[in-house]
């Protein structure tokens, strides 16, 4: 086995996004633009209405799958396939924007704590005029692995035996949260093929014996096995790894093609209303 030690490290800054929401960004930044298949992890996480409020107001997306994982606060979303969604603490949704969707998130509360992650995932050039497809899942659905010091969520990919309830098939991404006891030690056996990525968002960690802080992504280097310890207060991240596409990334705020031209033709349908293309059904519970 070959540890995976820290390539990158990418400490998160905040930005606003939507319709004035306060963000924490890693992935998508000048540092890092993206680590194929991903392009964007925003952290949000606040107890301050004014930066959550505004939320999310209907945007339109093509060419790559959005992630959210909730872990505090209620959003709900609605989507021009029809779907309409609740996330609540410790669920997950994931869409496939493909061919176009346009779609809205917004806070179903009006104070308290609002946290969580979205991901964005690239689809490969053969996927992304495809259809959009929606997934979601309520916390309960989640299954929960125990170690000695470690509980693990499973959201997509499999940990341990257990599967995640999220199917990623193109890019086969596996998505874990991972809560460590102050000193407990963790490893698991990660595809050498795969870019992997740790976050973490409560407390600090070590991982190949190199310090990781709160609010800090690690790019992980090559290798087949990772291994975490946490520090005196516990850890608590995410771990998130996939196959690489290898095509030309050309991103435009919500487009991301692999040509110009693709993009001008996406700015060209969402003006001339033919960006959705397909209604999808809604699969997960
Ligand atoms: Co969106």
């Amino acid at each position: 086995m070959t540890q995976r030690t820290i390539r990158q490290r990418v400490p998160a800054f905040e930005v606003t996004e939507g319709a004035g929401v306060t963000v924490h960004r890693s992935i998508g930044t000048p540092a890092l633009k993206n680590l194929d298949p991903f392009l964007m992890l925003d952290h949000f996480g606040s107890d301050n209405p004014d930066e959550y409020i505004a939320g999310f107001p209907e945007h339109p997306h093509r060419g790559f799958i959005t992630f959210t994982y909730m872990l505090d606060g209620h959003m709900e979303h609605r989507d021009s396939m029809g779907n309409r969604g609740d996330l609540m603490a410790g669920g997950v949704q994931w869409m496939k924007a493909a061919s176009g969707v346009i779609h809205s998130e917004m806070p179903k509360q009006t104070d308290g704590l609002m946290r969580g992650f979205q991901l964005w995932i690239n689809l490969p050039a053969r996927d992304k005029l495809s259809d959009p497809a929606y997934q979601e899942f309520s916390a309960a659905a989640i299954p929960e692995v125990m170690r000695e010091g470690a509980r693990v969520r499973v959201l997509a990919g499999e940990f341990d035996g257990a599967h995640g309830v999220i199917d990623d098939p193109a890019t086969d991404v596996r998505y874990l949260d991972v809560a460590l006891e102050a000193g407990a030690r963790f490893s698991l056996p990660l595809d050498g093929t795969h870019n992997a990525f740790v976050y973490v968002f409560e407390g600090g960690a070590r991982l190949a014996g190199e310090a990781l802080a709160q609010h800090t992504l690690a790019v992980l280097g090559q290798g087949d096995e990772v291994e975490i310890e946490a520090g005196a207060e516990g850890a608590r991240f995410i771990l998130v790894a996939g196959r690489p596409i290898g095509e030309p990334v050309v991103q435009y705020g919500p487009f991301v093609m692999n040509t110009r031209e693709e993009i001008e033709q996406a700015f060209a349908d969402y003006r001339d209303g033919k960006l959705v293309r397909t209604r999808a059904a809604m699969t997960g519970h």
